[in-house]
């Protein structure tokens, strides 16, 4: 079995870093364990004792609205005791280091970081230094991987499709500077649908993209043929250095999802956007809100695989000090 930073050497997960080197058990473990979930926010009494006693450290040094949230959510419905570390408001601004931060907190004896920030390996690098006990979860790091927004994802997808093997999957838009697109090509090719499409402009494509496993599109109306998911993604404004488009309302006249671009997709295809959305730009509010839109699902599923991915870690690392 292969031992790498995320596995421990039974092949579990001991942190969740990225989706690149796990295998498609690895991903279906975490779809099915979400499915025992993801009834749970319905039912009366929501919480389960699985991680009662565990202490929980959200560290995240970037923006977030659904992630953060779903994590904290997700780690209370555990019954576990969560920190929400406040960067705005800590000694990050007094020139304390990452990992000087990391230490501290360790040393109120965190159980798991949740760890978003805006460089690429920063979640890696956390997870390479933390204490034997403690996992770490990449929340999002820069350019690079958001692998629980991606099981998420997978996890809307099956619930919609069931089957991956015959899905036709477009991504679409700033695929270049896109964390989630990475690990979304990733979780799918893993997971064996058909055929995965980027469809964006020259300039919001990576070099590398073909070497990604994904046909390339540049045309909105023909990438869209006959796909089963379409996955819109924002203009990541933040990433990009210097004027990569020309203005925000010529990006829509050209790759903004409209009800008749959509009619392009076929009859049954759902629309998905890892949020935040933005309305008139890479999608039309009539789609947005409309039948085929299940961007509100991903969000809401997003408890259900955030608590499947902090259990399993957990539960490995509870495995490795037992053994
Ligand atoms: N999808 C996502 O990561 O959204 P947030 O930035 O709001 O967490």
């Amino acid at each position: 079995m292969k031992h790498d930073l995320q596995l421990n050497q039974a092949g579990e997960l001991r942190h969740f870093l990225t989706i690149e080197g796990l295998r498609r058990p690895h991903l279906e473990q975490i779809l099915d364990i979400a499915e025992s979930f993801a009834a749970l926010p319905g039912r009366q009494v929501k919480k389960v004792p699985l991680l009662r006693g565990r202490i929980i450290t959200n560290l995240f040094f970037e923006n977030s609205t659904r992630t953060r949230t779903t994590f904290e959510l997700a780690a209370k419905l555990l019954s576990a005791d969560v920190i929400n570390f406040n960067v705005g408001v800590s000694a990050t601004s007094k020139g304390e280091t990452l990992l000087d931060t990391l230490r501290n907190l360790e040393a109120m004896h965190s159980d798991m970081f949740v760890v978003r920030h805006s460089h690429s390996g920063a979640a890696h690098f956390i997870a390479r230094h933390v204490n034997p006990g403690v996992s770490v979860i990449n929340a999002g790091d820069g350019w690079h991987a958001h692998p629980t927004q991606a099981v998420l994802d997978m996890f809307t997808i099956r619930k919609h499709k069931g089957d991956f093997t015959p899905l036709r999957v477009a991504i679409v838009g700033d695929i270049q500077h896109s964390r989630v697109a990475r690990s979304q090509i990733m979780a799918l090719n893993t997971l064996g649908v058909t055929e995965v499409r980027v469809i964006a402009p020259c300039t919001l494509l990576p070099a590398e993209a073909r070497s990604l496993g994904v046909h390339v599109y540049h045309d909105l109306e023909t990438g869209l043929e006959e796909v089963d998911v379409v996955i819109m993604l924002r203009l990541q404004r933040e990433r990009m250095d210097g004027a990569l488009l020309p203005s925000a309302h010529e990006y829509f006249q050209l790759y903004g999802l409209t009800e008749k671009r959509l009619q392009r997709a076929r009859p049954d295809a759902i629309v998905m956007h890892p949020g935040p959305i933005n309305r008139g730009v890479e999608i039309a509010s009539e789609v947005a809100d409309g039948s085929r839109s299940v961007i509100l699902q991903q969000v809401s599923y997003g408890i259900a695989v955030r608590m499947a991915v902090m259990s399993l870690t957990l539960g490995a690392r509870a495995g490795e000090q037992r053994g």
